[in-house]
């Protein structure tokens, strides 16, 4: 259809329809109508297991198209990948390498950038958040939107830095479209990545920021509300365990101001807890 030609408050409708279904960005000047191109020519089915191949450019010419195996993105064998993969990782820097070059997770296909960490490795705290955002995704850095700066701010208040104290990551290394809830798939396929982040980071306290990644990285259906501002220890794979602090999300106290006491209380316990381990 030739948008041109409709009414003003058609676009508006249109608009409104492609946010709410994750198309939040404009990638080229043309629409591609992917109905017309011609079927892709048939090609040998790939296993991941085998190394999948990569995704076809958003911006491919049309008279060309890119033909893809079809890889199944939601397989239980894809978990099991990443979790072989980053096993095989004796540090972070080969971490970081094998998860971008990792093809496995469909969010890579609409994300701009990457976001593995930013802060120290190795700094007495690590914080794992849910997912790169709109900045995070734009700056391939994780928590530098205006989350991520109350998020500085309420460490600063405890004296912690992320230049100096903290490492930071997420459960999911891509952004997803228009922000939406990471699915399950895409969050175990990531998470097997994220325990061995955290083997590898060996920090002495674990921030859980947020219920999305409490319950991933806890394998629990247990809320927010009752997990956080309660110490938990994360048995990781390597035998290690981790004392845990599930918090709230600093997005959730942007529109939740009330809630700051209780992260604040969150943030004493971590406090104490770290002069407790002389880490503080
Ligand atoms: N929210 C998150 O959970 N992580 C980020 O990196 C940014 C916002």
């Amino acid at each position: 259809m030739n948008e041109a030609a409709l009414p003003h408050e058609d676009i508006a409708s249109l608009l409104k329809w492609y946010v709410d279904h994750g198309l939040d960005e404009t990638i080229g000047e043309e629409a591609v109508d992917r109905f017309a191109l011609p079927p892709p020519a048939a090609a040998p089915a790939i296993a991941p297991s085998q190394g999948a191949v990569a995704p076809t450019p958003i911006r491919a010419p049309l008279q060309a198209p890119m033909v893809r195996a079809p890889v199944p993105l939601e397989s239980p064998q894809l978990a099991q990948d990443a979790r072989e993969l980053a096993r095989r990782c004796g540090t972070i820097a080969e971490l970081e390498e094998a998860v971008r070059a990792f093809e496995g997770c469909a969010l890579k296909r609409t994300a701009k950038n990457t976001v593995f960490a930013d802060g120290v490795a190795g700094a007495p705290v690590m914080v794992v958040g849910e997912a790169p955002g709109a900045d995070e995704d734009r700056l391939g850095k994780p928590f530098v939107g205006v989350s991520g700066q109350l998020m500085d701010r309420m460490f600063d208040a405890i004296g912690m830095s992320r230049e100096r104290d903290l490492y930071i990551t997420n459960i999911l290394f891509w952004r997803p479209p228009g922000n939406r809830t990471p699915t399950l798939a895409e969050q175990a396929v990531c998470v097997a990545f994220t325990r061995r982040h955290i083997e590898l980071a060996r920090p002495k306290v674990l921030v859980l920021a947020g219920g999305t990644a409490a319950k991933a990285m806890l394998e629990t259906t247990e809320g927010i509300m009752r997990l956080r501002g309660k110490w938990t220890s994360l048995k990781l794979d390597d035998g290690t365990e981790v004392p845990t602090m599930p918090t709230f999300h600093p997005a959730y106290l942007l529109r939740t101001p009330a809630s700051k006491r209780q992260s604040w209380l969150d943030l004493l316990a971590i406090d104490k807890k770290l002069k407790e381990l002389g880490s503080k």
